[in-house]
């Protein structure tokens, strides 16, 4: 029972112990007592990375929602499970109950089987961070239809690749989102990515500013009517442990995002163990995640393992800046938040507003505080621990990815001493590894090298959906028998773990990951650009900028060079969504590339950083010439 809740260092060093010397008995016991099962496992655990197969808790059966909603019913039926902030503050928050969640989940599990939706099916939801994005995502879990939840930035054409990739048959969106003193038009970005896809025979749309809207006819259909009609009752169906819960799609370092698909138990078990000892959760405690649903962090942390643990979790649809700067804090005093989780690039962007903002409000409810999503940087950190924290509130500075599906290596706030810009040590069942270029483990610590985890975990992602032989390459096949994780890192002297950022080519921008190739192939579409090469390089507050080398087709006409770089800009904006907009762009006659025709992507990088005493070794290079030219003319 005690294995649950992790009090004290030396009790994390014990459990951990535990946890790597028999993981079948620990997870099995972590399962069993802290879970809702209509039929217990055959099997804990079964695996092969080399295939890859993975397979937590075979054979049982259970359905998410009845853990995260239906078991809290006697107990914490009138408690609060989400707290809904609104974009304006002066609209009232809404605090839905777990007894409502209950009911709400189930209409809306109802209406989408009134549209045909049965368990396996594929629904994509589009939608702002709305209750009705948490309701859907249960729904779909309620009846076992595997959800496809596109982040609500994204553009038409990002968005008509996912549904057409994981085939998904409905859309859930609404008339439209506020995002500070903005609206955005999110059902013409659907109507728009739909031209293209064919398999999506119905839409739901969720009326939220109530704009004007086209519907179409025998296609769109208002959600409000259907629930009023629906039942409040919907029996969960019961699923097998590795049955599908969701798809999340992630950038790749090369070609289409990449569809994570997660599984139902060894999900659900880590992300609730994980949300109760990483954010010293208890009960009464209200919780907010000011991540986006839209991103694993949300699926895990706002949704599944908060709920899993009967917290309240506060959902918020505005941003940090509206109507001032103030907007966090301010909704921490109203709602006595007592974890607040969020991403340095947010921390950096308050942090520049100076205190003015933080002074105004009464913080003292806080208790842990927590970073993810890229490297917290030494000040962010210092301002964050110092000034919201007031180095009371411990930080967690957590480094997990879509495809890990829950938080891996973390300090446990009481029970890790915490160090600037380290995420410390590996969380209970854990096993990291740093490996270096040549394929060697390295042992010891003061050591730099790649990052690889080398024993499965619950909540891993089990394939690419529709391509598991691209999740093999991707992920099994740098180092044997070993998960890698396309991070660099670096092992302090007492075992310590820094996140030193990506070894390939994603650059996380504001903390979004964001693959080169994507960026490129939309650059490429101007038709007067020729070639294209995207790198990263520093930015003060969204930690990496995008910078574009951009060669132009010649066609013996002069263009205007800032006319050029809205247009690529604005392409980028219609293929992938505004956060993958170039802040530099340079027009260069060439890029220095390999004999092999590889553009040396190295070189550039260190260009971009305004690097440029030592290329390293150029001598490989077809075309050393052009450095000259690209180093002359930097923007
Ligand atoms: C980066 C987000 C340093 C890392 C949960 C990882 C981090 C990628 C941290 C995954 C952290 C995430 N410190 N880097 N605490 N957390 N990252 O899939 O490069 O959106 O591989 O998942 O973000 O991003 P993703």
């Amino acid at each position: 029972m005690s294995n649950y809740h992790i009090k004290h260092l030396e009790e994390y060093y014990q459990v951990y112990r535990k946890s790597v010397s028999e993981p079948e008995n620990f997870w099995e016991e972590i399962a069993e007592e802290h879970f809702m099962w209509r039929k217990k496992w055959d099997k804990v655990l079964s695996w092969d990375f080399s295939k890859p197969e993975i397979k937590w808790f075979e054979g049982a059966k259970l359905n998410i929602t009845e853990n995260c909603i239906d078991r809290h019913l006697a107990t914490r039926g009138q408690k609060t499970a989400i707290i809904f902030e609104p974009n304006d503050p002066k609209e009232a928050a809404e605090h839905i109950t777990y007894n409502h969640l209950h009911k709400r989940v189930n209409q809306f599990a109802n209406v989408l089987k009134s549209q045909g939706v049965k368990k396996g099916d594929r629904v994509c939801v589009y939608l702002p961070m709305i209750p009705e994005l948490a309701i859907s995502v249960l729904a779909c879990a309620r009846i076992g239809a595997i959800h496809s939840v596109v982040f609500a930035g994204f553009s038409a054409t990002a968005l008509s690749t996912r549904i057409n990739d994981s085939d998904c048959k409905i859309v859930i969106t609404s008339d439209g989102s506020y995002r500070g003193a903005k609206t955005i038009d999110l059902k013409g970005i659907v109507d728009e990515a739909l031209e293209s896809c064919e398999g999506v025979a119905s839409v739901l749309v969720v009326k939220r500013i109530h704009s004007d809207i086209h519907m179409e006819s025998g296609r769109d259909h208002w959600l409000q009517p259907l629930l009023d009609g629906a039942s409040t009752a919907c029996d969960p169906e019961i699923m097998d442990a590795e049955d599908p819960l969701f798809i999340l799609y992630t950038s790749g370092s090369t070609g289409k995002p990449k569809g994570m698909v997660h599984t139902t138990a060894g999900y659900m078990v880590y992300t609730a163990y994980t949300f109760k000892n990483v954010f010293q959760y208890k009960e009464n405690d209200v919780y907010w995640c000011t991540a986006d649903i839209g991103w694993i962090t949300g699926h895990s942390y706002i949704v599944y393992g908060p709920l899993a643990n009967g917290a309240t979790t506060v959902m918020f649809e505005g941003v940090p800046s509206y109507p001032d700067f103030g907007r966090f804090w301010e909704v921490v005093e109203k709602h006595k938040v007592t974890q607040f989780y969020t991403a340095p690039t947010a921390i950096r962007a308050l942090a520049k507003q100076g205190m003015g903002f933080v002074e105004k409000y009464d913080l003292t409810s806080l208790k842990v505080l927590g970073s993810v999503g890229e490297p917290i940087n030494e000040g962010a950190w210092h301002w964050y621990n110092d000034n919201i924290g007031k180095k009371k509130s411990p930080i967690v500075d957590t480094w997990w990815q879509t495809e890990t599906g829950g938080i891996m290596i973390t300090p446990i706030p009481f029970v890790t001493p915490t160090k600037p810009t380290y995420a410390t040590l590996p969380f209970i069942g854990i096993q990291p590894t740093l490996m270096d270029e040549n394929g060697k483990e390295i042992t010891g610590n003061q050591v730099e090298g790649r990052l690889c985890i080398i024993f499965p975990w619950p909540s891993m992602a089990r394939t690419i959906w529709g391509n598991h032989q691209r999740y093999k390459d991707t992920y099994f096949s740098a180092y044997e028998n070993k998960y890698f994780t396309g991070d660099g890192a670096l092992r302090d002297e007492v075992g310590y773990y820094r996140i030193t950022g990506r070894v390939d080519d994603v650059i996380i921008v504001s903390g979004h990951n964001l693959g080169t190739a994507t960026i490129e192939d939309a650059v490429n579409e101007h038709p007067a650009v020729a070639e294209s090469a995207i790198v990263g390089f520093p930015h003060d507050i969204k930690g990496n900028a995008l910078y574009g080398y951009v060669i132009l087709k010649d066609t013996g006409e002069s263009r205007d060079q800032n006319n050029l770089r809205k247009e690529i800009n604005q392409i980028i904006t219609e293929h992938i969504g505004p956060i993958a907009k170039l802040d530099k762009i340079q027009f260069t006659s060439g890029l220095p590339k390999t004999r092999s025709g590889k553009i040396m992507r190295r070189i550039l990088r260190k260009i971009a950083h305004k690097d440029t005493s030592n290329l390293g070794d150029t001598s490989t290079l077809l075309n050393p010439e052009v450095l000259k030219d690209i180093m002359e003319n930097v923007p």
